[in-house]
């Protein structure tokens, strides 16, 4: 047995017996797994038609799956501890505040691929998962991809990998209403193993990237802050965005999106815009060079010099896209003073939930009394922290 099929049989076996207690014994059951992701660099240039680096994570999203003969849509967190039972034709996104909200999104991807005439029979879904939710490790992202290998494996029904990524989007897009770019859902089903993948947001071309962690490694250093500010601040950051960019076109800039401006006219930019927007518009141009730049680090095995693209894309985020919130910045200033620590900076869109620290070789005592200890007694909150590598992709597990 292999090491990842050693690490599943518990939870798959867990599932089984929850889905066979709660919606009953008779009918084939199979399972399905997605992975979370992790953002190398690249913060908020997705839906700049901008450049990202990102990874899978080795945490997933699991589903044990059956068909049922009736038409109604059975499904269980075991994570939250929640149960939702709906009627197939009865299915709409459920408002916010609402106990059930986490079944937006398997109830999205259903939505999408019965718009889009995919065969949907009556289902029991229970979904179990080691990705930490709302720490910005794209847990949602992977119950959307999960839910979808599951209707597609049980139905025998096909997609090409670039259709599940945008019926995933468009699930959370147009029914649970959070107006992500594609970095999450692409990175989740086109990165290969082993691999990370640097994606061009406007072509989507896309380029798998071999990494390997025998010299470094990827902590997720979890604030245990929610992310309660994330969807109206990202929104907010949209709109921001959109605006400085109509305002450059009308100024006369050729532009199809902020990140078609190149450094050195920056100076020209700052003349035509507010003080904000134009912040808003350097993070974004120097973020995609930083992107670029990584992958030069990468591609010579420069590690110090990744950790300080990190550092930079840290900075660049926390001052001109103010995307941080002050827990996260004290605890930057504790993981900088870490030996080892070669770079830090902001998982996914912020405002709370992870940051993610590029490491060599980390010294777990120090982790411990230069960073949980002080953290933790001035902010009164549980900072957790673990390594990831690469993930596998979503896929059935036979
Ligand atoms: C969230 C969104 C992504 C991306 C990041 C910020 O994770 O879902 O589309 O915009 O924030 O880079």
């Amino acid at each position: 047995m292999s090491e990842i099929e050693k690490k599943l049989q518990p939870p798959l076996e867990k599932i089984e017996t929850e889905l066979k207690n709660r919606f009953g014994k008779r009918g084939e059951i199979k399972f399905f797994r997605a992975p979370g992701r992790v953002d190398w660099l690249g913060s908020h240039t997705d839906y700049n038609q901008g450049l990202v680096l990102a990874s899978t994570v080795n945490r997933d999203i699991l589903v044990g799956a059956r068909i049922r003969k009736d038409r109604k849509i059975n499904l269980y967190s075991m994570n939250l501890k929640d149960e939702l039972k709906i009627e197939l034709k009865k299915i709409k996104p459920l408002p916010i505040p609402n106990p059930h909200y986490w079944a937006n999104y398997p109830l999205g991807v259903i939505a999408e691929l019965s718009k889009n005439c995919f065969k949907i029979p009556g289902l029991d879904l229970v979904f179990d998962s080691d990705i930490p939710i709302g720490a910005n490790l794209s847990s949602s992202a992977g119950l959307e991809a999960v839910t979808l290998e599951a209707i597609l494996g049980l139905t025998n029904q096909t997609m090409t990998r670039w259709e599940k990524a945008i019926t995933a989007w468009r699930a959370e897009n147009f029914f649970v209403g959070m107006p992500c770019g594609i970095l999450d859902q692409f990175t989740i089903f086109i990165t290969q193993k082993d691999c990370a993948l640097f994606l061009d947001c406007n072509t989507l071309a896309s380029h798998q990237i071999p990494v390997r962690f025998d010299q470094i490694e990827l902590l997720v250093v979890d604030s245990g802050i929610g992310r309660s500010l994330v969807k109206s601040k990202y929104q907010e950051r949209r709109r921001e965005c959109q605006l400085a960019y109509q305002k450059l076109r009308t100024a006369g800039f050729k532009i199809r999106s902020l990140s078609e401006i190149k450094p050195d006219q920056l100076k020209a930019v700052e003349k035509k815009l507010s003080p904000v927007l134009f912040r808003r518009v350097r993070h974004i141009v120097s973020e995609n060079q930083r992107v670029l730049k990584a992958l030069e680090a990468i591609g010579k095995k420069d590690f110090q010099k990744l950790g300080e693209l990190f550092y930079e894309g840290y900075e660049s985020g926390s001052k001109d896209y103010e995307n941080s919130i002050c827990e996260l910045d004290l605890l930057v200033q504790l993981l900088r003073k870490v030996p080892g620590v070669l770079g830090v900076r902001i998982a996914g869109a912020g405002w709370g939930g992870c940051l993610v620290a590029l490491v060599k070789k980390p010294n777990w005592e120090l982790m411990e009394n230069e960073v949980r200890m002080p953290y933790q007694n001035k902010t009164k909150r549980k900072l957790s922290f673990f390594s990831v590598k690469t993930g596998i992709p979503p896929g059935e597990i036979i």
